[in-house]
């Protein structure tokens, strides 16, 4: 893994700048990329310019569900330009992993550990998820104010994710640390202690899963590290690469499912008749993660690029071009959703949200996530039907990533 160079971070300060200073002239992606608490507005702005506009900052943007599903599943964009170059600064082993690479090496990567996400592995991991939450609630008095995230649902994710690669006992603690601050990388940097932190947590990340590896090289089992050096001793992929999946694995498994946990129970307590209704009936839990994951999205932006010249809803896109797309605003598309703005969680069928995107780069660990969190929903219902906020959560302050710190609840 490799972090900015101090080039990189003066480029990223003079594209602050000017990020700013083109909101300033009223571009609604320049007003989302600073960080603002509520993109939904911002993504109206850019409704209000047509299914997709050129941003005063560079991509052109789609907050336009129907545009932005036909460019998710258009073989003419990939998620690096057609040269194979990357149009981003590199940050984590993340950025060299199949989310990050186009056809034929994301087809040969993303084969490797697909067999370890199917749906069925998940439910049948219902009981351990239903006891792991159990345990949470059990170390903790729920009368008395407590962090959601902290005490419940970050260990929650950080030890599914484990499951997946049998971490040992002995190096839990620091696996889930090293993933909570590398987890961070969304939200930039602001100070040189932050920098140095990342850098540290980056390399220990890194270390762990090289650890691993070995262990796994002399006593493989049934979990995703063996699975890997299997193909990786077959030839089908290098040890960078092995680290490099891994690594996404981490980080994407807990940050992303952790905070649509918190978005969901958020948006559940501000709607009180919402937690009513799935206190009265815990089978609405799966109803509950699919409105969340529409009205209030983990991550708000999804990026390609274009490899050769396509007109898009009227527009031409040329070769080399980026077009970002806006999940949070394509999820409230009036054209697709009646009464967008509304969490309904009996809102029934409807076109799927594109939280988890589409096409070839679909979320690989979608059933995780929607088990966990349908489990996390349903255990809260029955087990705190007096939930309530206990003071302000505190948000993340990203413009990809939308989701809590800290939620300070108590029962
Ligand atoms: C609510 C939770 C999650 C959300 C919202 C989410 C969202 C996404 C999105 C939007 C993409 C595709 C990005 C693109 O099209 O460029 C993606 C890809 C991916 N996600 Fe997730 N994710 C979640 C949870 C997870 C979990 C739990 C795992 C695994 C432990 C995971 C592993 C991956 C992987 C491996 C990819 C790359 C797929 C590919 O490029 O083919 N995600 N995720």
């Amino acid at each position: 893994m490799t972090i900015p160079t101090s080039d990189q971070l003066q480029e990223q300060a003079m594209t602050a700048t000017f990020v700013w200073q083109m909101s300033e002239l009223g571009d609604p992606y320049a007003k989302i990329l600073l960080r603002q608490l509520n993109p939904y507005r911002f993504c109206e702005q850019a409704r209000e310019l047509g299914p997709i506009h050129r941003s005063k900052v560079g991509p052109w943007v789609t907050p336009d569900h129907a545009t932005a599903l036909a460019i998710l599943r258009d073989k003419r964009f990939g998620v690096r330009r057609a040269d194979g170059e990357r149009d981003y600064a590199r940050f984590t082993s993340m950025d060299d992993s199949f989310l990050k690479l186009d056809p034929p090496d994301h087809t040969r990567l993303r084969r490797m550990v697909t067999p370890f996400f199917g749906a069925r592995r998940f439910n049948a991991q219902r009981p351990r998820i239903e006891s792991l939450l159990n345990a949470s609630l059990d170390a903790i008095d729920t009368t008395q104010r407590f962090d959601l995230m902290a005490a419940v649902v970050r260990p929650l994710m950080n030890t599914l994710v484990r499951d997946l690669f049998r971490v040992p006992q002995a190096q839990a603690e620091r696996f889930d640390r090293n993933c909570t601050t590398t987890g961070r990388v969304f939200e930039g940097f602001t100070s040189v202690e932050q920098f140095d932190e990342l850098e540290t947590a980056v390399a220990d990340l890194s270390a762990v899963l090289r650890d691993l590896v070995e262990l796994r090289r002399e006593a493989p089992g049934d979990d995703v590290v063996s699975e890997l050096l299997a193909a990786h001793r077959d030839g089908g992929l290098s040890l960078d690469e092995v680290i490099g999946v891994l690594g996404l694995l981490s980080i994407a498994g807990t940050e992303s499912t952790s905070h649509l946990m918190g978005n969901g129970v958020l948006a559940l307590l501000e709607h009180p008749e919402q937690w009513e209704l799935l206190k009265a009936d815990p089978d609405l839990a799966p109803a509950v993660v699919d409105e969340t994951l529409r009205y209030d999205p983990p991550n708000q932006l999804i990026s390609r690029v274009a490899h050769v010249d396509v007109e898009v809803a009227g527009q031409h896109i040329e070769a080399g071009d980026t077009v970002i797309i806006l999940t949070g605003g394509a999820n409230r598309d009036p054209l697709a959703y009646p009464d967008p703005n509304r969490f309904d969680i009996t809102r029934g069928a409807g076109p799927d949200s594109l939280t988890f995107s589409t096409g070839i780069h679909f979320c690989l660990g979608a059933a995780l996530a929607r088990t966990a969190a349908e489990m996390t929903f349903r255990v809260l219902a029955r087990r705190l039907p007096g939930l309530h906020k206990a003071g302000p959560p505190r948000r993340r302050m990203a413009s990809s990533i939308r989701g809590l710190h800290a939620f300070p609840v108590a029962a």
